[in-house]
């Protein structure tokens, strides 16, 4: 792998199967610039993380947890792929981002570059789930791209074959890619508000 090259990590927020938002980030790892290299392309251990607990922190950390923080840590960027689960994303997304939050000030997370995706059979393309998953990463203190890509009617778009049928989504997709690497492969961003913020919850967070 060249240096100049960022490793990837994809994570689908979906345990299904045949998952829609999966299949988008098959196809973003299709579509990926040859400076953008997919580290074991997904991250498909999110079903086997225990809930979260405070009680099985530190000593008491689950394998599964070590291993999903290691492969985060391993990787330059982040990309999520959120289906919406009543308005928000799903509780097993959620649960994973809470492990890899921990433990407070040393999250594999902080300053990691993250883009969000998602996609639905409705009309919004998962587009709250996907802020709900901004806010949460923002919290943490990951670098997030300020970009939605929602996906709308995702059933219309796939071929019988599985492969995306869509002009327009995989120009959207092709553009995110490009976003990610500007955001990853970009000089540091300045202290924000969204930093402040942050520093803010994991300050709460350890107080707890
Ligand atoms: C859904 N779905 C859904 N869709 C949506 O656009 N907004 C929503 O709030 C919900 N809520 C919701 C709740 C629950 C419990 C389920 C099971 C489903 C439909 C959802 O978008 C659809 O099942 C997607 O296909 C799920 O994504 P994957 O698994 O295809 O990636």
């Amino acid at each position: 792998m060249s240096p100049d090259q960022l490793k990837v990590l994809a994570i689908p927020g979906s345990l299904r199967g045949d998952s829609f938002n999966a299949r988008l980030l098959h196809r973003l790892v299709e579509l990926a610039p040859p400076e953008l290299v997919f580290i074991d392309h997904f991250l498909d251990g999110l079903g086997d993380l225990p809930h979260f607990s405070q009680e099985l922190e530190g000593e008491r950390t689950p394998a599964s947890v070590e291993a999903l923080r290691r492969r985060i840590a391993a990787a330059d960027a982040l990309l999520i792929a959120t289906p919406e689960y009543n308005s928000a994303m799903p509780g097993v997304l959620k649960n994973g981002l809470d492990w890899a939050s921990r433990p407070s000030g040393e999250s594999v997370l902080a300053a990691k570059p993250a883009a969000v995706l998602g996609a639905s059979p409705g009309r919004f393309g998962a587009v709250r789930a996907q802020a709900d998953v901004r806010t949460v990463l923002t919290a943490i203190g990951a670098e997030v791209l300020d970009e939605e890509l929602p996906v709308a009617a995702v059933h219309e778009k796939f071929g019988d074959d599985g492969t995306l049928q869509d002009e327009e989504t995989d120009r959207a997709l092709r553009s995110l890619l490009g976003s990610l690497l500007e955001l990853a492969g970009g000089p540091p961003v300045s202290e924000s508000d969204s930093a402040d913020y942050s520093r803010e919850c994991q300050r709460l967070a350890a107080a707890s």
